[in-house]
């Protein structure tokens, strides 16, 4: 099999879980030396270093530990479930702290290497929710939102500098983030409101975390060195509404 990443050191935030540890595995197949960065570590033998992407000194401690990065993902995110009337403003700082400011302080800690190095591989999780609004997620949406505009302005200011910066968009992914936040807000009704996740993509079903890798390897290899600055949603046809 043809390794698309051999020799590539990858750090993936939010790589014990979901998304993330699916990243953090394909990455790891296609030969890249893979660091999972999380709360937790992940299952399995991947190296792993603990992460607060909330937390500069964390954040610079770890970054700078794992010396030059040439491609990191920033996946590490929470989700946060209610309209404007709903939002507590700490809730709102804390969703906005982790997933919009987490993944700014994570790119500011590995730009300086990559721009030493002269190439770098930025690949920000954003969401459906940074293209158009998803019922009661305001608090969610905006850092969403945030995430894409990061890394627009990245993409833009440093494409000269050998370095890429794409957003991946996915639609409802059947994740622990997923499972998580269903228990918690809808416990009232878990099956109605999963069938529900289901069957908001066009195709009538969540998308599963190692499609979502299948895209971020494709990101992270030279078969796309053409794309940057790009949103690019995988999501069932959820936008395509
Ligand atoms: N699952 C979906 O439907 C979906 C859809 C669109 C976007 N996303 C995004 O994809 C990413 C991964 O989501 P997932 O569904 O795999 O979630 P998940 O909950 O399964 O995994 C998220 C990981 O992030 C870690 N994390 C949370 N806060 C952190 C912090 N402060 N510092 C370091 N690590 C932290 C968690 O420990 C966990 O391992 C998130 O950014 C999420 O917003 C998910």
């Amino acid at each position: 099999m043809s390794q698309r990443l051999l020799g590539q050191r990858a750090l993936v935030t939010g790589g014990s879980s979901g998304i993330g540890l699916a990243i953090a595995q394909a990455f790891h197949r296609e030969g890249a030396h893979v660091i999972v960065a999380d709360q937790a570590p992940p299952p399995g033998d991947l190296p792993f270093a603990p992460l607060d992407v909330s937390d500069w000194t964390s954040v610079q401690k770890t970054v700078h530990a794992c010396g030059t990065i040439d491609i990191l993902v920033n996946c590490a995110g929470i989700m946060h479930v209610g309209k404007l009337h709903e939002v507590d403003p700490h809730d709102f700082d804390r969703v906005q702290s982790v997933n919009a400011r987490g993944v700014f302080l994570c790119c500011r800690a590995a730009i300086d290497g990559m721009l030493a190095a002269g190439r770098g591989n930025i690949i920000n999780l954003a969401s459906v929710a940074s293209l158009i609004a998803v019922e009661r997620r305001l608090a969610y949406c905006v850092s969403k939102g945030a995430v894409l505009a990061l890394t627009r302005a990245i993409a833009v200011d440093y494409a000269a500098q050998g370095i890429r910066a794409n957003a991946i968009c996915p639609g409802t992914v059947d994740t622990p983030m997923i499972r998580g936040y269903v228990e918690h807000y809808f416990s009232h009704d878990v099956p109605g409101t999963i069938a529900a996740l289901h069957a908001r993509q066009p195709v009538g079903r969540m998308g599963r975390a190692e499609e979502v890798a299948s895209l971020a390897v494709y990101l992270a290899s030279d078969e796309s060195t053409f794309l940057t600055g790009a949103a690019i949603p995988i999501d069932g046809g959820w936008t395509a509404k």
